[in-house]
C-alpha cells in the first residue's frame, strides 16, 4: 500500500493527465469534481492527514498544499485551452469581409411630418384628438352645413357602406364630434385618414391623411387665424416662409380662405404660390348644429393634407411613393 506521501506525489501527475484527456468544458467539469468535489480525492486525502504520525504531519501538510495548488493550476490552464478552442475563428472565416449591419427602423416620412406639425400646434396650446374613420352623414356633412344636395355627397364621390354610413372624406368630422362632447373654449388638432373616390395618380390617392384644427372662444377674429397660420408655417417651413389667405368657399366656414405659401421661399420654381390648406371662421350654422350659441362663440378652423406638406418639405413628386413600402425610398428620411 502507498504511503500517504506517495499518494500525494502521484496525484499531481494523475490530475494533469485527467484534465488533458477532457476535451470539452463538460468533461473538464466532471474531472474537476473528481478532485475538488465534496467526495473528491483531494478532500479525502486531506482528511487522512489527521491520522498521520505527529512527526510527519508538518511536512505532509506542506506537500499537500503544494499538490493542491499544482492541481488547481493544471485545471486553470486546461480551462483556458478549452475556452480558446471554442471561441477561436474557424479556418474558413474571412474577417476582412464587410459585416452584416442591422439597421434600426425609423418612422415613416408621413409620421415624421405629422409629428412636426403636431409639435408646433402643441406649442400653441392645441390638444390632439382623433375621430372614427367610419362616419355618418351628420358628422361628415349635415352638421358641417353641407346640405343633402351638395355634390360632395354624391354616391359617385363618396364611399358608402351598405348600412348608409361612409368612410369620412375629411377630418372636419372631428370638429363636430369634439363640440358635441365638450363645452367651449376648444383648441384641438385632429390628424387622421380620409377616403375619397379618386383616381389614383401622382397627386391623388383614394386614402390619404389630413390634419384638422379648431379654435373656439369668445372674440376670435380673422387676425387670430392669420397669426396662427403664419406662426405655423414659419415654424414648419422656416422663417422665410410667406403665406397669404385667398378668399374661397367651404360650407362650414364664413368667410373661407385657401392658404397659399410663396413658392420661392420653399425653393420651388415655375409657380408663384402653392395652395396648401383650407381655413376660415366657423360658420354660425355649425355652432347651431352642436348647440353652441352663435351669438356668443366665435372660432376658426383649418384643414390640410399631410401628404401634400410632406411632398413640399422633401421635394417628392409622386404621392404613391408613400404607400409602396419601398425601402430605397423610405431609407432616405
Ligand atoms: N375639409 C377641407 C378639405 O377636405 C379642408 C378644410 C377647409 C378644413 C376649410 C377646414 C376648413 O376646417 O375651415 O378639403
Amino acid at each position: 500500500m502507498h504511503s500517504l506521501e506517495q499518494r500525494f506525489r502521484d496525484l499531481a501527475a494523475q490530475a494533469a493527465a485527467d484534465f488533458a484527456a477532457a476535451n470539452d468544458a463538460s468533461r473538464l467539469e466532471t474531472a474537476r469534481a473528481r478532485y475538488f468535489g465534496r467526495q473528491g480525492i483531494l478532500p479525502d486525502l486531506m482528511k487522512q492527514l489527521g491520522s498521520a504520525p505527529a512527526d510527519q504531519r508538518g511536512a505532509l501538510g506542506r506537500l499537500a498544499n503544494e499538490v493542491k495548488a499544482a492541481v488547481a493550476a493544471a485545471l486553470e490552464k486546461r480551462h483556458a485551452e478549452i475556452d480558446r478552442k471554442t471561441t477561436a475563428a474557424p479556418a474558413d472565416l474571412d474577417l476582412t469581409l464587410p459585416g452584416r449591419s442591422h439597421r434600426p427602423g425609423r418612422r415613416h416620412p408621413l409620421t415624421q411630418t405629422l409629428d412636426r406639425i403636431v409639435e408646433v400646434f402643441r406649442g400653441l396650446g392645441f390638444a390632439v384628438i382623433e375621430g372614427p374613420e367610419i362616419e355618418d352623414n351628420w358628422h361628415c356633412f349635415d352638421a358641417l352645413n353641407t346640405p343633402a344636395d351638395h355634390p360632395a355627397r354624391d354616391l359617385q364621390d363618396t364611399l358608402y357602406l351598405k348600412d348608409g354610413r361612409l368612410l369620412r372624406t375629411q377630418t372636419s368630422t372631428v370638429q363636430i364630434r369634439v363640440m358635441e362632447s365638450h363645452a367651449p373654449p376648444i383648441r384641438i388638432v385632429a390628424p387622421g385618414r380620409v377616403f375619397r373616390r379618386d383616381e389614383v395618380d401622382a397627386t391623388h390617392s383614394a386614402c390619404f391623411h389630413q390634419i384638422e384644427g379648431l379654435y373656439v372662444d369668445e372674440g376670435v377674429s380673422v387676425a387670430d387665424l392669420k397669426g396662427a397660420v403664419d406662426h405655423f408655417f414659419r415654424a414648419l417651413l422656416g422663417p422665410r416662409a410667406k403665406t397669404r389667405l385667398r378668399p374661397h368657399f367651404f360650407p362650414y366656414t364664413e368667410p373661407s380662405f385657401e392658404i397659399d405659401c410663396a413658392a420661392d421661399a420653399l425653393g420651388i420654381r415655375g409657380k408663384e404660390w402653392l395652395e396648401i390648406a383650407g381655413c376660415g371662421m366657423v360658420d354660425p350654422n355649425v355652432f347651431k348644429a352642436v348647440n353652441y350659441d352663435p351669438e356668443r362663440w366665435t372660432g376658426f378652423a383649418f384643414g390640410m393634407g399631410i401628404e401634400r406638406l410632406a411632398m413640399i418639405l422633401h421635394g417628392i413628386d409622386d404621392i404613391r411613393l408613400f404607400y409602396q413600402n419601398d425601402l430605397r425610398f423610405l431609407r432616405q428620411f
